[in-house]
């Protein structure tokens, strides 16, 4: 097996600058480092991080828990996060727990067995994990991931991205909306129910519960709970719904019971998944910022890593509306 020194030599540079190029942890020239990489893979050259880890040194991979990959949402950020610890020279390991609390456990004991320097905790599973689960690994919260005292959690402000949805349906006309919410036991979705609660409140606009239906935040969960919302005496012309595969599920309900979108109900989701703007109508939404969320979890992660005994953080990042074709300015009814 090929050695750090078998490739300085092939290369003709020296050992630390193979190291640099490798772990990213100093400017090296292209022309080094093109040498480097190539006499990397003539030698198939691994380099041993675990070992390098178990010496105390640093493994340059982190741990990345989530819920559910197939939500276009988790897949668009996990781009992100991979960017942003590539850029840093990180090596990401991804671990879907498919909603199951053994697979959380499991990944876990495995990320530590991997040495990860640590890992972002974004699945909701996690929150049934005790805490002693989690070792002295560095970590950070995300989205519906764990709420734990002392640890850095960075999350959406899903209660002001309820409250600006909400308002911009009031802002539109329309004094009847529903909602769509998610999972009741997810604190993204209780905080969209909250704001969609503080809008409605500072309107002074009626919330018939019935109003309110949940399901999961999948396509399926948007179309049981759509019906449910259809099957009330009372209708509404408008609808909140907790995130854009919710919408997409309650467009096709709405469909077969004849109704269009805008026409005779409006509605506006949540997330601008990359496919919201190619729904039919292209969807208003609330976006999440994506970019901003990868980057700052990142840093939060790295400075935890660095400085494993500093005060936990707590960042709310503001989502912003999107404006498209799915809501339509309602006239006020003439008396
Ligand atoms: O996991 C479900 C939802 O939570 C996503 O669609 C996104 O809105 C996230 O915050």
């Amino acid at each position: 097996m090929s050695t750090i020194r078998d490739v300085a030599k092939l290369a003709g540079v020296s050992t630390t600058t193979v190291s640099h190029v490798l772990n990213k942890t100093r400017f090296v020239s292209e022309g080094g480092k093109a040498k480097v990489e190539a006499a990397v893979i003539e030698l198939n050259y691994v380099p041993n991080t675990i070992a390098r880890s178990l010496k105390g040194g640093s493994s340059r991979v982190l741990g990345m828990l989530i819920t559910d990959a197939n939500n276009p949402f988790y897949a668009d950020l996990i781009q992100w996060v991979d960017q942003v610890a590539y850029r840093y020279g990180y090596n990401l390991i991804l671990c879907n727990t498919q909603g199951s609390i053994e697979r959380a456990k499991d990944y876990m004991v495995m990320l530590n067995q991997r040495r990860v320097d640590g890992m972002l905790m974004m699945s909701s599973d996690a929150r049934q994990l005790p805490v002693s689960s989690y070792g002295t690994m560095p970590m950070v919260m995300m989205d519906s991931g764990p709420e734990q005292a002392g640890y850095d959690r960075i999350l959406d402000d899903s209660e002001q991205g309820g409250y600006m949805a909400t308002k911009h349906l009031l802002a539109s006309g329309h004094r009847s909306i529903g909602l769509l919410a998610g999972p009741l036991d997810k604190s993204n979705s209780q905080n969209r129910i909250a704001g969609y609660r503080r809008a409605m409140a500072e309107a002074y606009a009626e919330v018939d519960e019935r109003w309110i239906q949940s399901g999961e935040f999948t396509y399926e969960g948007g179309a049981e709970a759509m019906s449910k919302l259809l099957d009330q005496p009372s209708s509404v012309t408008a609808i909140f719904a907790s995130n854009d595969l919710m919408v997409m599920g309650a467009i096709r309900v709405a469909g077969k019971q004849g109704l269009t979108i805008p026409h005779d109900l409006s509605i506006i989701g949540y997330d601008d998944i990359p496919g919201a703007k190619y729904f039919n109508p292209p969807l208003t939404t609330m976006s999440q910022p994506l970019e901003q969320l990868a980057e700052q979890a990142i840093a939060m992660l790295l400075a935890r890593i660095e400085t494993p005994e500093r005060e936990g953080q707590r960042t709310l990042l503001p989502p912003t509306l999107v404006i498209r074709d799915s809501v339509a300015v309602r006239k006020p009814v003439e008396k």
